[in-house]
């Protein structure tokens, strides 16, 4: 079992989000994975996570898509967070 889970998370290339059924997941993949992939939470770190958020705004608007919420931020923030690159 663990072997598996070893080698999937060894290829890093279309591995499933963590908690991928979680509303938090879902609503991070649907509004961050239409332009691009959803890019794994654990490829950033914290504070390079809110810098991400914040910089995806007017690429959001440019497009033509709705803004997030205050409340759909702090839930995908606290979701990539939780789940982030631990820095060093
Ligand atoms: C309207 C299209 C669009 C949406 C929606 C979008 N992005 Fe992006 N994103 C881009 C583009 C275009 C880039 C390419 C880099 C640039 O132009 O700065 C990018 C780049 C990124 C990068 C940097 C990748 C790198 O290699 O540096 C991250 C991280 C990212 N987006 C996260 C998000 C998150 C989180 C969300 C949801 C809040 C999101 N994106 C939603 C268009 C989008």
């Amino acid at each position: 079992m663990w072997s598996l889970v070893a080698i999937v998370a060894a290829c890093g290339c279309a591995k499933p989000l963590p908690e991928a059924a979680s509303p938090a997941a879902q609503l991070y993949a649907s509004r961050c994975g239409s332009c691009h992939r959803p890019y794994a939470p654990e490829s950033l770190t914290p504070s390079m996570w809110r810098v991400q958020l914040e910089a995806m705004e007017p690429k959001m608007a440019e497009a033509g898509l709705p803004p997030l919420s205050a409340a759909q931020q702090q839930q995908i923030l606290s979701y990539l967070q939780r789940h982030a690159q631990q820095p060093q």
